[in-house]
């Protein structure tokens, strides 16, 4: 007997079934099992009429270049990849609040100036867009609005018209389609809604930016297959409490991924921070145990932060420790080598460490830093504010040279620094004004620095 067609297909993880439910049995997702037509074996040949002939074209051959579009804000351009790309698709990610319909709003306002731009609102009504674009100096801009849901009404009366040059969805939790049944927001429609928005901007070669919040696990809401589906993905991340904003690229099919953009949340929106090292430092006269500056690189460009280490004895019971903005298996790393090779006791004590200004930090390069700042909290002995720190730590205790040293060091020059203690350069030392204090062994920073040699 023939085996009945697997036609029910899991829109989550792609696991077929014989028949409907409500949840997926392979991967436990609710509502995602849809009729798909089953697909029986074809034979293929153009000579049937059914099958269209497709035309096959040389690697090699002129295309011209696109002229990218340019918002003006520097930031946002940059991370975009040099400005965006015209037909492609941008999700904007962050938590709810973060400031992603602030930033889009100020972006299409530029935009605006340029061309047609649309912004499509499924989350506030036009009254409350007008109050924001008001609030931000942008009520004379131009830039069409909709407060509506809709995709398919949306795009019927984006197809009627000539192409706009960009399209905001705020946000793609709220559009629906009306060919399914589930809700918005939904996993089904998030994906249907997506696809069709994204085919739109390839076929007429218009930018939809599509906006998407996150979930409290730090994933879009929604199928991750929507990142998978757009051209780029920029997370705009903060910490709240703090008034900097970080859009970070993590896809771009036109660009770099590791690029950052700095904004400042005001109470006239968001400003640009072009010089974002002097932001991250906080300002002291003097210098205090556990505070270390760190040279970093984010993107392409140097950027220069505080770290913050406090080593405490515990009130009570178990030791904590506590990170922020820094990856904690690597602090445990840097804690660990620290006692082992450099015989330091940090057992039995609250660690604290902290990135200032809200920033996330991921690059090895901190470890220096992150040590300097442990071992100067836990003796006592503060390090000079004028020095920075940069270099990567082994597990046996050397310090390893990492790149682009010569532009923190250039950096951390400007902005008025006087020392950098850094791995050893070997003989591709460059010249600087900058007192350079090589470390080979993580005991030539714990030596002097135990002794104040370093203050
Ligand atoms: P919003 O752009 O609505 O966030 P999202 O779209 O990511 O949910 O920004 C909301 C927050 O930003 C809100 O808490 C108020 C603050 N805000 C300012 O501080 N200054 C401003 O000029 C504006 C427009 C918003
Ligand atoms: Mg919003």
């Amino acid at each position: 007997m023939a085996r009945p067609a697997e036609k029910f297909v899991c829109q989550a993880c792609g696991a077929a079934s014989t028949k409907w439910s409500g949840r997926c049995d392979a991967c436990g997702e609710w509502n995602s099992i849809t009729e798909e037509a089953p697909t029986g074996s074809v034979h293929y040949g153009l000579a049937k009429g059914k099958s269209r002939k497709i035309e096959l074209v040389p690697l090699a051959g002129q295309t011209k270049d696109v002229a990218r579009l340019i918002s003006g804000m520097a930031e946002f351009d940059r991370v975009a990849g040099g400005g965006l790309v015209p037909g492609s698709a941008v999700l904007i990610g962050g938590d709810p609040g973060i400031g992603k319909s602030t930033l889009l709003l100020q972006v299409m306002a530029a935009i605006g100036s340029q061309g047609d731009a649309v912004y499509i609102s499924g989350e506030e009504a036009i009254d409350q867009v007008r109050l924001r674009a008001r609030r931000l100096g942008l009520e004379g801009a131009q830039v069409r609005l909709a407060a509506e849901t809709s995709v398919r009404d949306i795009l019927a009366t984006l197809e009627a018209g000539p192409p706009p040059k960009a399209v905001v969805i705020d946000s793609i939790q709220t559009m629906w389609l009306d060919s399914l049944d589930s809700a918005p927001g939904t996993v089904g429609q998030v994906r249907a809604a997506s696809h069709e928005l994204v085919r739109y901007a390839k076929t007429r070669g218009v930018t939809v930016l599509l906006v998407g919040h996150v979930t409290k696990d730090g994933q879009i809401a929604g199928p991750r297959v929507v990142e998978h589906m757009v051209d780029a993905v920029l997370y705009f991340e903060g910490e709240r409490g703090h008034q900097f904003r970080i859009l970070r690229g993590v896809k771009n099919r036109f660009g770099a991924t590791d690029e950052i953009g700095v904004f400042e949340m005001t109470d006239k929106g968001l400003s640009e921070v072009t010089n974002p090292s002097a932001l991250f430092l906080t300002t002291r006269d003097a210098a205090v145990s556990g505070a270390v500056v760190f040279a970093g690189i984010e993107g392409t460009r140097p950027l220069l932060v505080e770290i913050q280490a406090l080593v405490a004895q515990p009130a009570v019971g178990t030791p904590r420790r506590a990170v922020v903005g820094w990856d904690s298996s690597r602090l445990a790393m840097v804690l660990a080598v620290l006692e082992t090779r450099c015989g330091l006791a940090f057992g039995g004590r609250d660690i604290y460490l902290n990135i200032a200004g809200g920033l996330k930090i991921s690059e090895p390069a901190a470890d220096l830093a992150v040590a300097a700042a442990l071992v100067s909290s836990l003796t006592g002995q503060p390090v000079a504010p004028d020095s920075v720190f940069f270099g990567e730590i082994g597990l046996s205790g050397e310090v390893r040279a990492v790149g682009q040293t010569d532009a923190r060091i250039k950096e951390a020059q400007k902005l008025g620094f006087k020392r950098a203690i850094l791995p050893a350069l070997g003989n591709a030392r460059g010249s600087s004004g900058l007192g350079l204090t090589e470390i080979r062994k993580l005991d030539d920073l714990v030596d002097p620095l135990s002794r104040g040699a370093l203050s």
